[in-house]
């Protein structure tokens, strides 16, 4: 019990120390507007949800998620039964891209503070929310089609792709998909 507490005060300073460095990290902020939006949530998450980018809300407020996808994704969280306090969310880059695409280099710098940030919450999943994300920590040539609505394991780290939130509320076909996945999800969850 002790050192699991001593853990806990451990992630939470270490994920505060990578937060401040995104903050204040001038290689993500290259040609960007806005602030920073490194992530929130538990340090102590089992589960991670992970995005694309921060949208204007987001770069607005520096929280993630809390513009019209981010509604939709936190219905979907409690939805199947999570707190929005259990849980991370984050996305590979940390502020809004210049056309709202982010380039190559930004994800690949972005992945840099998302590995940290995993490395140091260890979660037992991480839900890959949309292409970016999957191709981020999965596979650059692979698509989220294919491979959503199951579990995939990669280097002992379990993943659960899906669909951003934000292709959900444009297209109703992958919003449908998204409500079929999320189900998956709480199964495995509370069968794990
Ligand atoms: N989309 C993302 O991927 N992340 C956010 O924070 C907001 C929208």
């Amino acid at each position: 019990m002790i050192l699991y507490v001593i853990e806990m005060i451990g992630k939470k300073e270490l994920l505060e120390k990578e937060v401040r460095k995104i903050k204040n990290c001038k290689a993500c902020r290259v040609g960007k507007i806005g602030k920073a939006v490194p992530g929130e949530g538990n340090p102590n998450a089992k589960i991670v949800f992970v995005g694309e980018a921060p949208g204007k809300t987001e770069s607005q407020t520096g929280r993630p998620f809390v513009g019209r996808s981010g509604k939709f994704l936190r219905q979907l969280i409690t939805q199947i039964g999570l707190k929005e306090k259990d849980v991370y969310i984050t996305s590979p880059v940390k502020y809004l891209p210049k056309r709202g695409t982010p380039s190559r280099s930004d994800i690949n710098h972005g992945l840099t503070h998302l590995a940290k940030q995993l490395e140091i919450i260890k979660p037992e999943l991480i839900v890959l929310l949309g292409n970016i994300a999957y191709k981020a920590l999965i596979d650059k040539s692979a698509s989220i089609n294919k491979y959503h609505g199951k579990i995939i394991q990669k280097d002992k780290q379990k993943y659960f792709p899906t669909f951003h939130p934000a292709a959900g509320i444009r297209f109703q076909k992958i919003k449908k998909l998204i409500l079929q996945d999320f189900p998956k999800l709480k199964f495995i969850i509370h069968n794990s």
